[in-house]
């Protein structure tokens, strides 16, 4: 099995940068074309532990076809349980490696995503799982890939050595050995260690490593290969088969300007390529960890319009819409009537990115003195609460607006309350965010009371069943 961790299973996870809307908004802000998603398309997994995303982006999209790869029984077992559990139809587990996935006979993608996998498998499988992508990815398809980048890991580089070296020749479990590597490493610095005086980056690493799960260290550490990358030559990589960097799932990171101050930013900007310019906004922020998104045989066409009728939405209750949001440079404010403005804008749908942006700068205009006005402004503002993560992509406008909402959504939603939690999170799944939303045990409690025709309180009927109507998980 290429030396990978097959003994322990991976954490039961789930991203919301692999829905196929989040994977549009990406491609569509860089102005390339996303791909339909009112119809039929098809989106492929490759490596997905325990499935829990490709389960819950196939419940949220019932028109798409969801194939998921992975080589561990245990971890595609619960997979097609928890696939089960929600009655979904439309997605098949593959309890099979990349290698003998490239002999399948499969129809191509418009969606190919593997997240966590590329850093920890040697060169062979990295080239493995190239030659399904380019086999398999549709032409104007989208690829996630998420990795662990450097410069960010340089100095776990040389720990990371150490720790498999430490755990070489232990009895156990790949968890069990790198918990034992562990503590000798952490004894070794107690001892003194001049490489974690030199890099402090290294001993807090340690630190974090005692207090860390075995299970999460095994999975990152432990397998043969372990290889973070540069953004550059991950680009050239899936570049040699005709595909073309996108942006970043991590919304922040196709915006400067939320990333550096402004002094590092014009240094940044003053580099002569852009490949220059990517990998020094790395070092800037000390990246450690890439989610890329991208395009194959983007040509010429990238056009703004795509952008403009790209669906946002406000995922969470209007209300905890705040004038402040965290950012990688630090915070972000926006101005307090702009604020007043989008709570009321996305209280009860999603929009059109070009519509918000009209209907917000129509708002400023109207309120007269004082606001600023400008058109460029008010759209460059909405974007960046997307990507603070005040607002999200959505999949869709609601085709209609659910002021009273009677009934859970659907059965997958009734099963999605009641199946296994991921960490006392519900996870239910919205074909209008085309997403999962994680739903606290006190709502979920109150919308199974609400849905039962019991009595639940007000704050849940006041701020909590608007919300889940706007997001269409009740109707
Ligand atoms: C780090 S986990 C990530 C799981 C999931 N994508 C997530 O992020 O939660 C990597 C997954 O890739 C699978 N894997 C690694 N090498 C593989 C191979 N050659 N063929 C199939 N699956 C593989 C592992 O079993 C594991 O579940």
């Amino acid at each position: 099995m290429n030396g990978y961790v097959t003994d322990s299973t991976y954490a039961d996870t789930w991203f919301r940068e692999l829905s196929p809307a989040w994977l549009n908004y990406v491609a569509a802000l860089n102005g390339s074309r996303p791909q339909p998603l009112d119809g039929a398309f098809r989106y492929l997994e490759l490596g997905c532990g325990f499935g829990t995303s490709s389960v819950l982006n196939a419940a949220a999209f019932p028109h798409g076809w969801f194939d998921a790869c992975d080589f561990n029984p245990a971890h595609v077992q619960r997979g097609v349980a928890y696939a089960a559990r929600l009655g979904l139809g439309n997605i098949t587990f593959h309890e099979t490696s990349f290698e003998e996935l490239l002999g399948a006979d499969l129809e191509p993608y418009q969606f190919i995503v593997m997240h966590g996998v590329h850093s920890w498998v040697d060169a062979s499988t990295r080239q493995v799982l190239r030659r399904l992508v380019d086999r398999l990815l549709h032409p104007g398809g989208l690829l996630y890939v998420s990795y662990n980048a450097l410069p960010g890991w340089s100095a776990e580089l040389s720990l990371r050595r150490l720790l498999v070296e430490l755990a070489a020749g232990e009895a156990g479990t790949a968890a069990q050995r790198a918990g034992i590597a562990v503590e000798r490493i952490a004894s070794l610095r107690r001892a003194g260690l001049r490489y974690c005086t030199a890099n402090p980056a290294a001993a807090s690493a340690v630190d974090a490593y005692a207090r860390g799960e075995a299970e999460y260290l095994a999975h990152e550490f432990m397998n043969e290969a372990w290889d973070p990358s540069y953004a550059i030559d991950v680009a050239d990589e899936f570049g040699a088969i005709g595909l073309e960097f996108a942006g970043s799932a991590t919304l922040t990171n196709n915006h400067l300007p939320l990333m550096v101050d402004t002094g590092t930013a014009s240094a940044i900007a003053e580099l002569p390529t852009l490949r220059q310019r990517q990998l020094a906004a790395d070092f800037a922020i000390n990246q450690r960890f890439r989610r890329d998104v991208f395009v194959r045989d983007a040509g010429s066409s990238t056009r703004p319009e795509y952008f403009e009728q790209t669906v946002i939405g406000c995922a969470t209750d209007v209300e905890d819409i705040g004038a402040t949001a965290p950012v990688p440079r630090g915070e972000i404010r926006f101005h307090d009537a702009f604020v007043r403005d989008v709570r009321a804008l996305f209280a009860h749908r999603s929009w059109p990115f070009a519509q918000a942006a009209a209907e917000l700068h129509a708002a400023a205009v109207n309120s007269g003195a004082g606001r600023d006005q400008d058109r460029a402004a008010v759209a460059r503002n909405l974007v960046f609460m997307v990507a603070s993560g005040v607002l999200a992509p959505f999949a869709m406008v609601p085709s209609a607006d659910p002021t009273r909402p009677t009934r859970l959504a659907s059965t997958t939603v009734e099963r999605a309350l009641t199946a296994d939690a991921v960490r006392l999170r519900r996870l239910v799944p919205s074909a209008v965010h085309g997403n999962a939303v994680a739903i606290d045990e006190e709502t979920a409690t109150a919308l199974a009371k609400w849905s039962r025709g019991e009595e639940v309180s007000e704050t849940f009927v006041s701020r909590r069943l608007p919300t889940l109507a706007r997001l269409g998980i009740v109707r």
